[in-house]
């Protein structure tokens, strides 16, 4: 048995990876990190807030969900105990304003993979794989991506086996990207878009967990840093104007000046939930396209959006 430890694991991108791994048995490769016979499943300890998010999930048998708080060193701690590595997922989109971050940024990406380092450590788990941003840079226009940035450093400093990856924008079913561009499409007559023109290149949930899954048995993944990107750029008004076409909700999408779009996103962050905010804009200035081009590790081939969004995208 392979225990893996997916932090962060019950959202999006952290279940298809569950799933991914759960049709993996047995697939380890020569040099693989993880100790225990090639046959042996991964079994996955995923720590959660709030068990109900991760109803999906109870049904894996490879899977134990369990309540954490893994901001807690004593239960990082229990939770470390026996794994064979740990895969760090928790990110948010909303930290607040501050310099270099606002506190939730520091909190959720700074100060937690500097506890999961520090608690790996004590429990002799050398094997790590963290989740961060493309563009994550210590002098990066949003707080979202110089607290990625800061995360990254600390596992780096921490010694351990570690591979970090870097995915543009991920689209798949379930996404919170252009679902939510598709669910709008069907309420508004319009789209009045903050960052219009900004780049993304979005790739498939599923090559992302690939990706993840693939590194975890490859020995020549630690050290290295992967950029994630689908096969095209797009700019956000494509993108939005494709979700609502696909939807059966064609919209005309209206970029917003940016003072406009400053302040529609201020008064976002005003309402629980709001879809927006000033950082999200600020994290918009640079393209998050990968500099290789097309990039997926490991010889695989990226999907193509076009080939997996109607599927979930039309009602
Ligand atoms: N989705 C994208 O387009 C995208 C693009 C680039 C990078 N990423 C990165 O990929 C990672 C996964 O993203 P995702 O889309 O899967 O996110 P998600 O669906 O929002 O899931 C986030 C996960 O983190 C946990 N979490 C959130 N806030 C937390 C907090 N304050 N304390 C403890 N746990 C917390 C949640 O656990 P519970 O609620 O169950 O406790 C959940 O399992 C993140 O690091 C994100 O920054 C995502």
């Amino acid at each position: 048995m392979k225990n893996v430890l997916l932090i962060g694991g019950t959202g999006f991108l952290g279940s298809a990876i569950v799933h991914e791994l759960a049709r993996r048995p047995g697939r380890c490769l020569p040099g693989n990190p993880l100790r225990g016979p090639a046959s042996a499943e991964f079994c996955i300890t995923l720590p959660t807030r709030r068990r109900e998010r991760a109803k999906h999930l109870l049904v894996l048998p490879t899977a134990n969900v369990v309540d954490a708080d893994v901001h807690d060193p004593a239960t990082l701690a229990r939770l470390m105990t026996g794994q064979d590595a740990v895969i760090s997922l928790v990110g948010i989109l909303k930290g607040g304003e501050g310099q270099p971050y606002g506190k939730g940024f520091a909190r959720t990406h700074v100060e937690l993979p500097q506890k999961i380092a520090v608690a790996a450590k004590a429990a002799g788990v050398r094997r790590v794989l963290h989740v961060s941003a493309l563009k994550a840079a210590n002098d990066a226009p949003s707080g979202y991506l110089r607290s990625k940035a800061a995360g990254e450093a600390a596992l780096r400093d921490a010694g351990l086996d570690l591979t970090i990856f870097r995915p543009s924008v991920i689209f798949g079913r379930g996404d919170s990207f252009l679902t939510l561009f598709a669910r709008l499409a069907k309420i508004a007559p319009f789209f009045p878009l903050a960052g219009a023109d900004a780049r993304f290149q979005p790739v498939w949930v599923e090559d992302v967990a690939a990706a993840v899954a693939d590194s975890l048995l490859r020995a020549e993944s630690i050290g290295n840093t992967y950029e994630l990107c689908g096969p095209r750029q797009y700019s956000l008004r494509e993108l939005v104007a494709y979700a609502a076409a696909v939807s059966g909700h064609p919209r005309w999408v209206m970029g917003l000046p940016e003072a406009i779009a400053w302040l529609q996103a201020w008064a976002m962050e005003l309402i629980p939930n709001g879809p927006m905010t000033r950082d999200n804009i600020r994290s918009m200035r640079v393209a998050s396209v990968c500099d290789a081009g097309c990039a997926l590790p490991f010889g695989r081939k990226a999907t193509t959006l076009e080939v997996v969004a109607p599927a979930y995208l039309h009602s």
